[in-house]
């Protein structure tokens, strides 16, 4: 069983965007019962929320439905998950911090950008205060991210 935690800022846009992609990809390829995929936020902000409705329709129209609730990231996920995928930076150290040193919890982390081929910067955009065409813009990186990180976690783990 391979164990993957997408994590975001509010665990109601970009991290529920990364959980449903591979929770479909893997789908798609039959491989359900290989994976346990989720997501949690750095902020407590909007704990118990779907994911913001904006990024729900982009995701529709693509033909995936997310079903998540947001919740906040825990020490313990880093002894329950294998790999911990941040959406920008500011995640990144976020993570880090919590990590504290510890060597194991740290070599879990990487950036969901890591597996974008295309990236020039390694963020996925904030698109909280944005438009409509910056949801769909955070829905393209992070699917054609998730297709890629699917590759290598079915070659490499
Ligand atoms: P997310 O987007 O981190 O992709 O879920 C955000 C959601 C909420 C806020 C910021 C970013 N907020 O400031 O409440």
């Amino acid at each position: 069983m391979k164990k993957i935690l997408f994590v975001c800022l509010g665990n109601i846009c970009r991290s529920p965007m990364g959980e449903g992609a591979v929770k479909s990809i893997v789908k798609h390829n039959s491989l359900i019962s290989n994976y346990f995929i989720d997501s949690a936020g750095i902020s407590a902000h909007h704990i118990g929320e779907k994911a913001d409705k904006r990024m729900r329709d982009i995701a529709y129209k693509h033909g995936i439905k997310l079903t998540s609730k947001s919740r906040k990231v825990v020490l313990e996920d880093f002894d329950n998950f294998d790999l911990i995928i941040a959406m920008d930076n500011s995640n990144l150290r976020n993570l880090e911090k919590m990590a504290n040193h510890n060597k194991k919890y740290l070599e879990k982390i990487k950036l969901m950008r890591a597996f974008d081929t295309l990236a020039e910067v390694k963020d996925v955009p904030d698109p909280y205060y944005g438009k409509d065409d910056e949801f769909e813009e955070v829905y393209q990186i992070v699917y054609r991210s998730c297709e890629n990180l699917f590759k290598y976690l079915e070659s490499k783990m």
